[in-house]
């Protein structure tokens, strides 16, 4: 049997697949390199190149390579872009995750693990780490787009064998620690590696979209956790769905919160190099403060971090960012 990864050539999704691959498991990825890399995946994991819109195709994998459960990361992820061109999200994010979930119910798999969001909550109405039964409501059309793909599967799940998963991911940094894949991907817009590519000179400076919100320095609060944790957590997750369990949803982060400007400050002193930051005005969606609470993924299911430390992190993104300077010189 083998575990189907849709997006397995991507920042997270290939990360699980040497997850997978380590734990001896069989996997096929479906990709359609929009922004994933064909180098990502390793030649032990079979790559099909294709769109997960593609109904026939994704049932010709499922029966081709006896595929037992799906882990679903394919999608679109920066929220100002989802602003910009909410219906190309609503695409990828809703409407081809329709067609995946068809076909995966046709086919009869009955395991489904969905990459959902922090970004399904929208702007708390509490202080604090978030909880799972909080209110959802997204303030930018990436949420709404996988809101609505949770509720797809849950309404799916009830009509049908399928059992699921549904991780909603606070912000993902950080890479394999072995060097294997990291985030590679172009014009990015993400903040910890948007910092470590200013310090090493990839860029000439960088900016911080707001350092007037209502927190402590100003500018917003995440909670970031470390991609190996975040894998691991899926890997959980497939062995709560093969041991029986029925329906699952759960934040994934730390708890604890760092603000840009003490992420920046992190990047600097890590890699040894100052570089320009320039106060910018509030990027559009971006929600002031947003925190995990976490307690819930470390009760019901068989995991507990392993990199748990904003340090680590930016270390594992620096050695990545290196990294792929050394690839391109290569190439
Ligand atoms: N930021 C900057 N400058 C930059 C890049 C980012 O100031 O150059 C700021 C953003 O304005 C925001 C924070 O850094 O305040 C984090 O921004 P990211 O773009 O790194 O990530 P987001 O918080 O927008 O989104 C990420 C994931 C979502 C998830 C969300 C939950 O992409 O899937 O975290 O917190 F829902």
């Amino acid at each position: 049997m083998t575990i189907l990864v849709t997006g397995g050539a991507g920042y997270i999704g290939s990360h699980m697949v040497f997850e997978l691959l380590d734990h001896g498991e069989k996997v096929v990825v479906i990709d359609n390199l929009t922004t994933g890399f064909d180098w990502a995946v390793p030649d032990r994991a079979e790559l099909v190149i294709g769109d997960i819109g593609d109904k026939k195709l994704v049932e010709r994998v499922i029966r081709d390579f006896k595929v037992e459960a799906v882990i679903h990361f394919a999608g679109s992820v920066v929220v100002p872009e989802s602003i910009e061109k909410p219906l190309d999200y609503y695409r990828n994010n809703t409407s081809n995750s329709r067609e995946l979930l068809d076909a995966v119910v046709n086919c009869g798999v009955d395991k489904f693990i969905f990459s959902s969001t922090a970004a399904v909550y929208g702007t708390p109405m509490t202080t604090g780490p978030i909880r799972e039964d909080a209110i959802l409501n997204p303030m930018s059309p990436y949420g709404s787009s996988k809101l609505m793909t949770e509720i797809m599967v849950r309404d799916a799940a009830l009509a049908s064998d399928l059992r699921y998963v549904m991780l909603r991911y606070f912000n993902v940094a950080g890479c394999d620690a072995l060097k294997r894949t990291g985030q590679s991907t172009k014009g990015a817009t993400h903040l910890i590696k948007i910092a470590c590519e200013a310090a090493l000179g990839k860029r000439p400076f960088m900016g911080v979209f707001g350092n007037d919100y209502d927190t402590p320095d100003g500018s917003c609060i995440r909670d970031f956790i470390h991609v190996s944790d975040l894998v691991n957590a899926h890997y959980a997750a497939l062995n709560f769905l093969r041991q029986g369990g029925l329906k699952f949803t759960a934040n994934c982060g730390y708890s604890k919160g760092y603000s840009v400007l003490e992420v920046i400050e992190a990047v600097k002193r890590i890699s040894g190099n100052d570089f320009p930051v320039m106060m910018e005005p509030r990027r559009p969606g971006d929600i002031p403060a947003l925190t995990a609470n976490s307690h819930r993924l470390k009760s019901r299911l068989t995991w507990s971090p392993r990199f748990d430390d904003l340090d680590t992190i930016i270390k594992t993104a620096l050695d990545w960012e290196s990294a792929l300077e050394q690839r391109r010189k290569s190439a």
